[in-house]
């Protein structure tokens, strides 16, 4: 240690995956984090559920305590890493209200009560840190909070789920499909025992409220993210895209929409699985990694990259926060709070405009594909490409990819096609994201 330093009391509440690391890090590196911060971080305490259950590192067991109310109390920053609503809202609440600047990983609790936290720290001068919570270890909170602060954002399109990437990139990579690649995931841990979370893309738009809330300076309750998973995807979806040109990812998409006639400006945030170039930057995110492809009008296009989980990886970002919290209870100044000042209003998935990929299993006779041309032509729908491939049994596949169209008269069009006697299915329709 080089200089004789302040000291700050740090309690953290949660040692699983995430905890655990952040303590034994803290531990280790205490005098060079005391360096960088400008004060010695004091780890007084870790609350925990059941003080006996084994460790992901070796801590000493005198820190560990069922006791989280009585470290908040006399904490200068609380860490929180339990996960979950309850009792984690109440702690943070009770850590600002008593002064503590506050560190979290919740992506949970922050896309459902982010606000009730911002407005808590705002009323009492304390910060809420949050790096953690969007994309695990890569830097993408202070991004678009400070070093963005000058530009405007146009749009986010995120690869922010480890779990589902790493399941569609199996599927793509090997034609795999679905139900082995997530038992694959399951047994290597990336996908939790119930998966739901990640593969019904809930934890993506728990991402996606949070990032597109500072992208455009507007409060982005969860609800208002439009979200769809990726159980439906077989192989044959895979494949098709693949001989389009193209690899299906989840994406969580931010998106400032501007309406042509009047120029008023609107934000849309949606999770769903899409269609990526194979030439696009997101298309070579392989594994369980996580990529943040930024949009900005001065800036241009920016990648974020790395690992968005794991217990060591996530606690890199949450020690940046705590080092960063640190150097505000000495020094003063602003910590990455909110910033709702533009306050957009929030489109439906209807105003979306892209392009579509629409497969079909059709009558294979006369005239079929002009009854089918006709339909998309009455829904103001453009065709851009058609491909036939006739398996036999009087079944042809239709791969019809449009040119740009509302996401409302696409979906109109689907139906009216899904209602037409010439065809015997809807195979699938994908947006096509990042062109
Ligand atoms: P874990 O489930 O591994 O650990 C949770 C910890 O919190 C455990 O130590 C548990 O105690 C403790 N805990 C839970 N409830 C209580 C309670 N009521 N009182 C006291 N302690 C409690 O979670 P992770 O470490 O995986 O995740 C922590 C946070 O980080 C979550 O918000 C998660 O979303 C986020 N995150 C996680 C990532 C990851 O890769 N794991 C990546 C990015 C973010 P005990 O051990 O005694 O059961
Ligand atoms: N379940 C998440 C994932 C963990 O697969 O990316 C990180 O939030």
């Amino acid at each position: 240690m080089t200089a004789d330093h302040r000291r700050l009391r740090v309690a953290l509440l949660g040692a699983g995956a995430v905890g655990s690391q952040v303590a034994a890090l803290l531990l280790q590196h205490g005098d060079e984090l005391a360096d960088r911060a400008g004060a010695t971080l004091d780890l007084v305490g870790i609350a925990v559920r059941d003080v006996d259950a084994p460790r992901d590192a070796d801590l000493p067991r005198d820190l560990l305590t069922t006791d989280a109310d009585e470290l908040i109390v006399s904490a200068d920053i609380v860490i929180e890493l339990m996960g979950g609503i309850e009792p984690a809202k109440t702690q943070l609440l009770q850590a600002i209200n008593a002064g503590a600047d506050v560190v979290t990983a919740n992506k949970a609790l922050l896309a459902t009560h982010g606000p009730e936290l911002f407005e808590a720290a705002d009323r009492v001068g304390a910060e809420v840190y949050y790096e953690a919570a969007a994309a695990g270890a890569i830097p993408i909170i202070r991004p678009l909070r400070d070093s963005l602060a000058g530009d405007r954002v146009r749009r986010i399109m995120g690869i922010v789920n480890g779990t589902t990437n790493y399941i569609l990139d199996r599927m793509d990579l090997e034609g795999a499909e679905f139900a082995d690649v997530l038992a694959e995931a399951q047994a290597l841990g990336y996908a939790e025992a119930d998966p739901t979370a990640d593969v019904e893309g809930f934890d993506a738009a728990q991402k996606a409220a949070i990032l597109a809330s500072l992208a455009f300076h507007t409060a982005v309750p969860l609800d208002a993210v439009h979200r769809e998973g990726i159980t439906s995807i077989d192989k044959g979806m895979i494949e098709t895209a693949r001989r389009a040109g193209f690899v299906i990812k989840l994406l969580a998409v931010c998106e400032r929409l501007t309406d042509p006639e009047n120029g008023v400006e609107s934000i849309s945030v949606r999770v769903y699985p899409a269609l990526v170039s194979r030439e696009h930057p997101l298309a070579s995110v392989h594994g369980a990694n996580n990529a943040v492809f930024v949009e900005a009008e001065a800036a241009g296009d920016l990648m974020f990259y790395g690992a968005g989980a794991g217990g060591v990886q996530t606690a890199s970002a949450v020690l940046g926060d705590v080092v960063s919290a640190a150097r505000r209870h000495i020094a003063g100044g602003v910590g990455v709070g909110e910033s709702t000042h533009a306050n957009l209003p929030l489109a439906p998935v209807g105003h979306v405009v892209t392009r579509y990929q629409i497969t079909l299993e059709v009558d294979d006779r006369p005239g079929v594909l002009a009854i089918v041309a006709g339909l998309l032509s009455d829904g103001g729908v453009s065709i851009a490409t058609v491909e036939q491939t006739v398996h036999g049994g009087g079944v042809a596949h239709l791969v019809i990819g449009t040119h740009r169209a509302q996401e409302q008269n696409l979906s109109d069009t689907v139906d009216r096609l899904a209602a037409s006697d010439v065809v015997e299915r809807v195979v699938s329709v994908l947006r096509v994201e990042g062109d």
